[in-house]
């Protein structure tokens, strides 16, 4: 295993144990809004903390961009992209579906991947050209190919509603012509679920680098594709994201692009 990949799945492992133990009592968190329906907790500030204390002992001079603190060292090659609880909300609710997100871009390229869910154990990883791992099995894509039998992952607006008629209209589109839409909450984990099978796409506008840094990763080790809306791979700046396996991502972005509008292309 590359060395940088196990520091990122030793600091996921312990920035679950932080989330894992306040868990057992949510009713004791102190809940700060951001904006709008966007949650932070100390639990999100401790396991941040925790993570870049822990990349810090080996890589003192690595950049990193993490949710709750921001960017540091854009002079170092490396980029670590942190989102310490993917799920907020959910986690808030004690709905058991989060995640600890963790990739590591080289020269601007995504390099190493860790998402991990505390809840069921599960540890998601990813090395450029090792292939993806749920655990220690290796992952891959669905091998469903029509759209009408798949699975789709997605996130719903819920901050930002600048774009929730195109995206009502995806979403009246694609109940019908697959075979379920679901909204798990948790964007890192919905990326490592289309990796692993279980969901055979995603789409979601408007997400940050540190929802779909890692995800991303693990999804084209696993075979699959990401793109933004134009099929492209700017969806780390623009936020929007389509992905699944080759056959599923190809429909879905078909489907998706005749209900875009000029300020929603890419
Ligand atoms: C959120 C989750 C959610 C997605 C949002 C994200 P957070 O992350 O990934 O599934 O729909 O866009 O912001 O705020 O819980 O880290
Ligand atoms: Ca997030
Ligand atoms: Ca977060």
């Amino acid at each position: 295993m590359h060395p940088i990949l196990n520091v990122a799945l030793k600091a996921a492992r312990r920035a679950g144990q932080i989330i894992n133990r306040a868990s057992l009592d949510i009713g004791q968190l102190k809940v700060n809004v951001k904006q709008q329906s966007d949650y932070v907790t100390e639990v999100d500030r401790a396991a941040e903390i925790a993570i870049i204390e822990m990349i810090r002992e080996t890589y003192p001079t690595h950049g990193i961009l993490a949710e709750e603190s921001g960017a540091t060292g854009s002079e170092s090659e490396y980029q670590w992209i942190i989102d310490p609880l993917d799920g907020t909300t959910n986690f808030i609710h004690g709905f058991p579906q989060y995640a600890v997100s963790i990739g590591v871009a080289h020269k601007g390229v995504m390099a190493h991947a860790v998402v991990y869910d505390p809840n069921r154990n599960e540890l998601f990883s990813a090395s450029k050209g090792a292939g993806a791992f749920l655990n220690d099995k290796r992952i891959r894509v669905s091998k469903r190919a029509k759209l009408a039998e798949a699975l789709i992952g997605t996130g719903f607006p819920y901050r930002v509603f600048d774009h929730v008629d195109t995206y009502i209209s995806i979403f009246r589109d694609l109940t019908q012509k697959t075979s379920g839409l679901r909204r798990p909450g948790a964007a890192s984990l919905d990326l490592a679920y289309v990796a692993c099978g279980r969901l055979d796409g995603f789409w979601e506008f408007g997400l940050s680098p540190w929802d779909t840094a890692a995800g991303s990763l693990l999804i084209t080790e696993a075979g699959g594709l990401v793109g933004d809306l134009a099929g492209e791979q700017n969806y780390l700046v623009t936020g929007n994201v389509v992905a699944g396996s080759p056959k599923i991502f190809s429909q879905l972005l078909q489907t998706i692009t005749p209900h875009l509008n000029a300020r929603l292309k890419a």
